[in-house]
C-alpha cells in the first residue's frame, strides 16, 4: 500500500487510486481558494476543469489524474492561491 504525506500527515492509500481520492479520504478540503477567496475543490474528476490542482513532489498537477505513489509529498495550493 502506498504511503504518502498529505500536508505533513502520513496516510496510506489504496494502490491504483488518485491523489485526489487520498486528499478527499483524508478530509482535506478545500483544495485551494479562488482569487476572490472562495473555496475551490474537484469538479469534473476527469482532468478537464483543473480545479483539483495541488502540489505533488514540487510540481503543480491535476490530482484527479495523478496516481498515488509511495513517498509522495502532497500540499494544497491554499497559501499560493491567495497570493496570486
Ligand atoms: S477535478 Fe477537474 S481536472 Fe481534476
Amino acid at each position: 500500500m502506498p504511503e504518502l504525506t498529505l500536508e505533513g500527515m502520513r496516510v496510506t492509500a489504496r494502490p491504483g487510486t488518485t491523489v485526489l481520492a487520498a486528499l478527499q479520504n483524508a478530509g482535506l478540503s478545500p483544495l485551494r481558494f479562488s482569487l476572490g477567496g472562495e473555496s475551490r475543490g474537484a469538479l469534473c474528476g476527469m482532468g478537464s476543469c483543473a480545479e483539483c490542482r495541488a502540489v505533488v513532489d514540487g510540481l503543480t498537477v491535476r490530482t484527479c489524474l495523478t496516481p498515488v505513489r509511495d513517498g509522495q509529498d502532497v500540499r494544497r495550493l491554499l497559501e499560493v492561491s491567495r497570493e496570486d
